[in-house]
């Protein structure tokens, strides 16, 4: 299946269960002063789960644009240097208000995944939340049950706080989750380590790809948990990763949804993508990367600045930039020039972009040569 396929078979399949399937928010988050990002596909339906408004659905899906660069939710330093994690991704998401729980939720998440996406069951793994004592919570009893109906007892494991009960930030809706994990290592290295062993444990082939939260709790300013009125499910499937895993890639930029940058950056630097772990093949996965952050996160109304959520942004574009001056040796300016390829890929399903191309190319480039300005006039390192 391509990348869109892999898309529209998650929204179809959860349309066909009386969802009603709504756009993404913008990435940049305007009015709520928790954030300034969405750094996850629950962050518009907040008012919801607290109880502040009635959701016109009970049931909806989408993609949302996600960006966790700061805050609670940071995943900067691993990008590019690993082949999982994103500045911007895509979170394909699920939920219910006060609807369906868990049983639905566990139910659907296993029939997609092995039914209609086929991934074998013998490489999947759950966790769900194993209580914690300080916070007075019990184990979660309930989402084992439901997942013994689907899984063998032996791949259900549990996990702690930190893994396993999620929250937005640091107030705000919260619950227990239970993660769905597949291991992609080749049958050889399968039978050598057990992949529960490394379920949770950075490994580069055993990831994390859906994550199914529980949301019944809001998290105050003194830490304490208040119960909300109503329970809801909140998921969130890593797009980029599934796509991984669908096309039996090693690596989420060797998927249709980076090639083309990727092929771009190639031509545009003379250079060859060699899938390692030098230098000069993490720039190819930064530049690939980042370019998607900036790009989308100026087409929603945020330029980079001085201050705030534009320095962010403006950090994310100096990065990039001093990774291909560095390793790539290209002196002028390039992440503009990906500008086209990433437009015309998302066309369908983010049109904010195509429609604003030349203004935020314009934005980048001009971010790009003051940077690279700044990068000439450093004086050459000592040798
Ligand atoms: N909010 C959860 C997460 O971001 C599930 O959508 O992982």
């Amino acid at each position: 299946m391509t990348s869109s396929e892999i898309r529209q078979a998650y929204l179809d399949f959860f349309r066909d269960r009386g969802h009603a399937i709504v756009p993404s928010a913008p990435i940049v988050v305007k009015n709520d002063p928790t954030l300034m990002f969405t750094n996850a596909g629950m962050n518009q339906f907040k008012d919801y789960f607290l109880g502040n408004k009635k959701a016109p659905n009970a049931r909806v899906a989408d993609t949302q644009k996600c960006l966790r660069v700061s805050g609670k939710h940071n995943d900067l330093e691993e990008v590019g240097v690993d082949t999982y994690h994103h500045t911007m991704f895509e979170m394909l998401g699920n939920w219910s208000f006060g609807d369906y729980f868990k049983k639905e939720a566990i139910e659907w998440s296993w029939e997609l995944l092995t039914s209609v996406y086929k991934i074998p069951k013998d490489r999947l793994y759950v966790t769900v939340f194993e209580g914690d004592e300080k916070e007075g919570l019990p184990r979660d009893e309930e989402a084992a049950t439901e997942w013994k109906k689907w899984i063998a007892e032996d791949r259900i494991l549990l996990g702690n706080k930190k893994d396993n009960f999620w929250e937005m930030g640091d107030t705000g809706p919260c619950g227990p989750c239970t993660e769905i994990h597949v291991d992609c290592r080749n049958d050889e290295e399968r039978k050598l380590v057990d992949g529960k062993t490394l379920v949770n444990n950075d490994h580069p082939q055993v990831i994390e790809i859906w994550n199914n939260v529980f949301i019944q709790f809001n998290r105050q300013k003194d830490g304490s948990l208040v119960s909300l009125p109503q329970k809801h499910v909140d998921t969130g499937m890593g797009f980029e990763r599934l796509v991984r895993v669908l096309q039996g890639k090693q690596s989420n930029y060797d998927t249709d949804v980076f090639s083309n940058t990727i092929a771009k950056i190639a031509e545009i630097t003379g250079r060859k993508y060699d899938y390692s772990d030098s230098r000069e093949a993490i720039a190819f996965r930064v530049l690939a990367d980042h370019i998607r952050a900036i790009s989308f996160t100026i087409a929603d109304g945020q330029l980079p600045s001085n201050t705030g959520a534009g320095y962010v942004i403006r950090r994310i574009l100096r990065r990039a930039v001093r990774y291909y001056y560095s390793y790539l040796n290209y002196r002028q300016p390039l992440l503009h020039q990906l500008l086209p390829v990433i437009a015309q890929q998302f066309a369908a399903v983010f049109p904010e972009l195509i429609s604003q191309e030349s203004f935020v190319a314009r934005v980048i480039r001009e971010e790009e040569e003051a940077f690279l300005r700044t990068l000439e006039k450093r004086p050459a390192p000592h040798r």
